[in-house]
């Protein structure tokens, strides 16, 4: 009998931002069609049957921070940061996981010919198409550098022609630190176009200071990258950025907050009515101080698997500040920050031995394996490119961790990962969401029960990394089934996509709003008068 749906989703318990409960999905032409209590025979027809067996169904994850294809070279020789991901891997990855869009980076750099950002995004353009991608795909674009005719004249032809509504900007890292001034001029450039302003928000000078007073002391391991960012950092960075943004009336977004220092600087300025948005990740939420020390010794090499920035807390009390956070809507997205370099490879985290030069005894490394020479050289932390892995794990911790333990509703874990990046990216309800209409991208749980909870292993994942942070973390659950709009692309642990099926979405502006305009029109304030 013919059925009026390519495919249905049955006995599921359909969860959204703000509802639970028990419908039925029909999926049309890659699209969700209608959702009832239940189906009749005549309704399913010759449709095909995804029986969900009164798991979760949920609207597939959006990750809207993942670096893909993105080289970061970290030290004199230039070995370091070849990103282990391209778009193939990544999104293989992520799809694995649940996840059913991403959002990756197309960066800018300080050489002359990359002053162009349409060149920059053209290129990296180029290089998903070269892949492909399994699920659907869009850019954020990061600025390190504020030639102002490029952004008036540039930045209005991104939104209208590549629908690239976000732009990040960092406060640390030699080659890509923006001054405040900087600052001020792409944030205003990004709010007359309605791109969000992302800030990655560490205070590069205190950094420079502290690590050359930790090299001072010969403290270049892996694990003192930690003491180069304690929470003042990453808390004096926000708060500049609060009031530069208030200066001129600019929403912003912080991503990866890393401590409860920041969360209430955040948490303070929201409660004044600003439009201050922020991110966390789940490196702050599972790992700690000791992950960094955990393989073999304080000393070994092998800790530079877990740096990444900012580095997450000492212990787990930050953690519990962090989850309330997530709860109480001072964190507006998860995201993944997936990073990822291998380890052993001399381009990526053992870059940050072999660019060493002076710990070297010998010229070369031929004939000895990176990891034999892991145990008997530091290296220094500095030189060891920043970021971890986590595109794939990132919906199965929260889920473990927030919905099983009980710290967060489901409806707050759909808000969290999928709904509000979407929204806050300009991408629902196209994304985000399970309405009549909406692309059936959609993520469905095991039943409780149905899956013996497992300790997980590198082996597990599909990214193309040799290890993962989370290496022998029990998990209660993993997705069962994703599909990317109406297609079954991940089921029972088996991948059915390729990586031809991902296509590139152009997004809108930030549909969270602007916050309270609580200021009368001060004739002190620069949004006054700075456009007339
Ligand atoms: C991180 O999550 C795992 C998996 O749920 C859990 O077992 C572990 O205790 C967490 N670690 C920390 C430091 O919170
Ligand atoms: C919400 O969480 C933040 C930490 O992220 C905290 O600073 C704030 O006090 C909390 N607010 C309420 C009303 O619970």
């Amino acid at each position: 009998m013919l059925s009026k749906f390519d495919l249905v989703v049955l006995n599921g318990v359909v969860v959204t931002a703000s509802d639970t409960s028990s419908f039925d999905i029909g999926i049309k032409d890659g699209k969700i069609h209608t959702l009832a209590p239940s189906f009749t025979p005549e309704d399913i027809g010759d449709a095909q049957v995804v029986d969900a067996e009164g798991g979760m169904v949920m609207p597939g994850g959006v990750d809207a921070h993942v670096h893909l294809c993105q080289d970061q070279k970290t030290g004199p020789l230039g070995l370091g940061g070849q990103c282990a991901d391209d778009f193939e891997t990544g999104s293989r990855s992520a799809v694995c996981g649940g996840t059913t869009t991403i959002i990756a980076f197309a960066k800018q750099s300080r050489d002359e010919e990359d002053r162009s950002l349409l060149k920059v995004v053209e290129a990296y353009s180029a290089r998903a198409e070269e892949t492909g991608s399994y699920i659907d795909y869009a850019f954020h674009i990061i600025i390190v550098r504020d030639d102002k005719d490029v952004l008036q004249t540039e930045l209005p032809v991104l939104v209208k022609k590549w629908g690239i509504t976000s732009c990040k900007l960092f406060m640390t890292y030699k080659t890509m630190q923006l001054q405040d001034y900087q600052l001020l001029d792409v944030m205003l450039a990004a709010l007359d176009n309605s791109i969000t302003t992302m800030i990655h928000a560490e205070n590069g000078d205190m950094i420079t200071w502290l690590a050359e007073k930790l090299e001072s002391k010969g403290m270049l391991a892996p694990y003192y990258h930690a003491l180069s960012r304690p929470p003042s950092v990453e808390g004096e960075a926000a708060n500049r950025a609060i009031v530069l943004a208030e200066l001129i009336e600019s929403p912003i977004l912080f991503v990866h907050v890393g401590s409860s220092a920041s969360a209430n600087i955040i948490r303070a300025a929201q409660t004044r009515g600003l439009p201050v948005f922020a991110e966390t990740c789940p490196q702050y939420l599972n790992l700690t101080w000791e992950d960094l020390k955990r393989f073999h010794s304080p000393d070994c090499f092998e800790n530079s698997k877990m740096i990444c920035s900012p580095p997450p807390g000492p212990d787990s009390s930050d953690q519990d500040a962090l989850y309330l956070g997530l709860h109480n809507g001072t964190f507006t997205v998860f995201s993944s920050d997936h990073c990822p370099y291998k380890y052993n490879d001399p381009h990526g985290k053992m870059a940050g031995m072999l660019e060493h030069g002076p710990s070297m005894h010998r010229a070369s490394c031929e004939g000895i394996s990176l990891p034999e020479l892991a145990k008997s050289k530091t290296g220094s932390f500095k030189l060891v490119p920043n970021g971890i892995p986590g595109v794939e794990t990132r919906l199965p911790l929260l889920f473990t961790r927030g919905v099983t333990a009980g710290r967060i509703t489901p409806q707050k874990f759909v808000e969290l990962t999928s709904t509000n990046p979407a929204k806050l990216y300009g991408l629902y309800p196209q994304k985000g969401a399970l309405l009549p209409g909406s692309d059936a991208d959609i993520v469905i749980w095991y039943p409780e029960g149905g899956l013996t909870p497992f300790k997980l292993t590198n082996e597990h994942l599909h990214h193309n990394v040799d290890y993962t942070p989370y290496e022998g973390m029990e998990f209660a659950n993993w997705p069962r089934y994703t599909l990317s709009r109406g297609q079954v692309v991940w089921a029972n642990g088996k991948l059915l996509g390729t990586p031809r099926d991902g296509r590139y979405l152009k997004r809108g502006p930030n549909q969270l709003g602007k916050g309270v305009a609580h200021f009368k029109k001060d004739p002190r304030t620069v949004a006054t008068w700075v456009r007339e």
